[in-house]
């Protein structure tokens, strides 16, 4: 689904990504780990078009998209969220979702059709999803951070996806809440057949749910496959679980 081959960012000398490479099955719940500061966003950034490699590609779907605009490779079916939030904070839960639809399909013929109406049954069914239902009618900036972020999820399911890179999707989050938002993008995914590829600091729930983990340090990868394999690898543990052997 996604191929990262030597990926490389530097800001003013400083080196954020630094020959990252690595894949995405399709189909697969994958996560990027690392400290902070490691260049996770970063590389997120450079996935989605949000910024531009000094080096290297990025294959998406076979097909190379190395500097394509993040609006285009959403079209093409690569969604993502933001470490912070990114919702219409004065709209409405509903018209949130609802935005997102019509900035996604166009109005197409339903030029007369009343605003409110269109992409009615999508965007309850994306709000059913993503638990919002019952708060459709809420002005946005007012929910809770949780709900915001649940929301974000909702927005970023409207321009229908195949794959959705989520950065941090629970910052901020405790941990109770943390587990059951990853529980809901997992149920999602599955049901959705998304490919997911995640950030998240809680360890227990990156080993608990991802096929796949790919760690970075200080921009590089120390380890990339599955949980078993990262989980036991030396320089995994010295460097981020902290232990020191
Ligand atoms: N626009 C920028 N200009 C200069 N330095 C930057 C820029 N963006 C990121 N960096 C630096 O690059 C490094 C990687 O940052 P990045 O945000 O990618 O890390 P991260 O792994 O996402 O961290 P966190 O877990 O805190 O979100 C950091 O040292 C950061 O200060
Ligand atoms: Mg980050």
């Amino acid at each position: 689904m996604l191929e990262v081959r030597e990926l490389r960012k530097s800001f003013d000398g400083f080196q954020a990504v630094g020959g990252v490479s690595f894949s995405v099955p399709r189909g697969s719940v994958s996560a990027i780990i690392g400290p902070n500061g490691a260049g996770k966003t970063t590389l997120f950034n450079l996935i989605t078009g949000h910024l531009r490699p000094d080096a290297g590609s990025v294959s998406f779907k076979g097909r190379e998209v190395t500097g394509i605009a993040p609006h285009d490779l959403c079209r093409l079916g690569m969604g993502r969220s933001f470490q912070r939030t990114n919702i219409f904070p004065q709209l409405t839960v509903y018209e949130n979702v609802q935005a997102a639809y019509v900035s996604h399909r166009g109005r197409g013929w339903s030029l007369f059709e009343r605003v409110e109406r269109l992409f009615r049954e999508e965007a309850e069914s994306v709000l059913a999803s993503v638990g919002l239902l019952d708060k459709a009618s809420e002005i946005a900036g007012f929910l809770s951070h949780g709900n915001q972020k649940q929301l974000e999820l909702g927005i970023a399911l409207a321009l229908e996806p195949e794959i959705l890179l989520l950065d941090e999707p629970t910052a901020g989050m405790s941990s109770q809440e943390t587990r059951e938002s990853i529980q809901l993008i997992e149920r999602i995914a599955r049901e959705r057949g998304l490919t997911l590829l995640f950030t998240e600091h809680d360890m227990e729930v990156v080993f608990a749910i991802s096929q796949r983990i790919t760690v970075l340090h200080q921009g590089r990868v120390i380890a990339d496959g599955a949980p078993d394999e990262v989980r036991r690898h030396p320089e995994v543990r010295r460097v981020y679980l902290g232990e020191r052997h």
